[in-house]
């Protein structure tokens, strides 16, 4: 299977690893892929990428990846804004699509997306990688088995640092009109597909926005005004009746890359930390209340290299696992799909569709300060 990358930055990057890495870390997968070609904003960066990684040529548009019949499938790694148009495109011409987060930037174009994929039968994955760490597979199964009993409560925070760096130019990231939405499409994506993936759908949303650094300077090194939220604070209900918070934040000093899920239910509790993959925590509140406590307290998982099979085999069950490994995970999983042409992929488009609203909802919330139903 061939694949055009649009954008080298550092998803493009990523996805190259996990491509190059799945001989590696699963065993004899039924599938072989490469990376074909690829298109960049600057066609020198793409030319770079092409010598130092081995593609086969470099692009000088898009439409030359998306209308070349050799290519199968487009990953999107452009920012935010463009994957509308891009997805259209490539749906039309018959492609499968591996798309970063998130979808679109709008939730009806999330929905014209969804149709067109499903009219064109096409393979649509979104990428949320985190589903794929070993301690959210682990969670999945956990909760599917009804350990947790019913689902009550949520807390789902992914915060960085970056934004609290003044004298550091603002990024697209910040810029509304080339990211279309703020932190919350940024990290706060990803904390809602994990609360969706593992509780449930979403009903209704109260969020409320923060700019901590009014003005800094612009991408070109002018003085500019900060237009994207650095922070976003959420509270939701899901259709399962679990009340919980979502936050997502660029303006938490002393953070790395903390993603932390808190998961509270009737007969069971568990927590994680992206800090700390390879465990997951899980607290089981059927056991035994003795005085002295019996077995009761949280149990540390050891998900560490632990995959289902085809994978494990390499670097061993034992060896700690990182982000990657979640990047990994989700790119096997799509060209898996793709080569056993199986549409019923996830997350696909319509997941996506759901996160949009979801963060939709969000924004209007925040502007007219009261709680939306999605
Ligand atoms: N799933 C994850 O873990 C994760 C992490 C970071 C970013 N993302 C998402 O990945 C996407 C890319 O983010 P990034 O961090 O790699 O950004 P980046 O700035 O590092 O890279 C963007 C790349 O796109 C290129 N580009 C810019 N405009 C373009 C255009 N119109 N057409 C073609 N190429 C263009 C740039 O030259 C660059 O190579 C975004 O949608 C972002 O939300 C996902």
């Amino acid at each position: 299977m061939k694949i055009g990358l649009l954008g080298f930055g550092s998803m493009g990057r990523t996805h190259t690893w996990a491509v190059e890495n799945i001989r590696f870390y699963y065993k004899k997968p039924p599938f072989e892929a490469k990376i074909a070609g690829v298109y960049t904003r600057t066609f020198e960066t793409a030319k770079n990428a092409c010598e130092q990684f081995g593609f086969d040529f470099a692009a000088k548009s898009e439409d030359e990846l998306i209308y070349n019949d050799d290519i199968d499938i487009i990953d999107i790694c452009t920012p935010n804004i463009s994957h509308y148009e891009t997805l259209k495109k490539a749906i039309n011409a018959g492609k499968h699509i591996y798309c970063e987060k998130p979808l679109c930037v709008s939730a009806a174009q999330a929905d014209e997306v969804c149709e067109l994929a499903y009219k064109k039968g096409v393979v649509g994955k979104i990428v949320f990688n985190n589903r794929y760490l070993a301690p959210i597979l682990r969670a999945k199964e956990l909760i599917d088995e009804g350990r947790l009993g019913r689902i009550l409560s949520f807390r789902c925070a992914y915060l960085h640092s970056s934004a609290t760096d003044i004298n550091k130019n603002a990024g697209w990231k910040q810029n509304r009109d080339i990211c279309g939405g703020g932190v919350l499409f940024d990290l706060g994506s990803h904390a809602i597909d994990l609360v969706y993936y593992l509780c449930g759908r979403f009903k209704e949303v109260n969020g409320r926005s923060q700019i901590a650094f009014e003005s800094r300077r612009g991408i070109d090194g002018s003085d500019w005004k900060t237009n994207a939220d650095e922070a976003f604070y959420m509270t939701a209900e899901l259709e399962c009746g679990a009340i919980g918070t979502i936050e997502a934040s660029k303006v938490a000093v002393g953070t790395n890359d903390d993603l932390t899920l808190e998961i509270y239910g009737t007969d069971g509790s568990l927590r994680f930390s992206l800090m700390e993959p390879n465990f997951l925590n899980f607290y089981d509140n059927r056991h035994e209340n003795r005085p002295l406590g019996g077995e009761k307290g949280f149990t540390r998982i050891e998900c560490v290299g632990r995959y289902p099979d085809p994978a494990g085999i390499f670097p061993g069950i034992k060896a700690p696992a990182g982000w990657l490994r979640g990047h990994l995970g989700s790119m096997y999983a799509f060209l898996d799909a793709v080569h056993r042409n199986d549409t019923d992929v996830h997350p696909n488009f319509y997941d996506a569709s759901h996160i949009q609203h979801v963060m939709e909802a969000g924004y209007e919330s925040d502007k007219a300060r009261r709680s939306v139903i999605i």
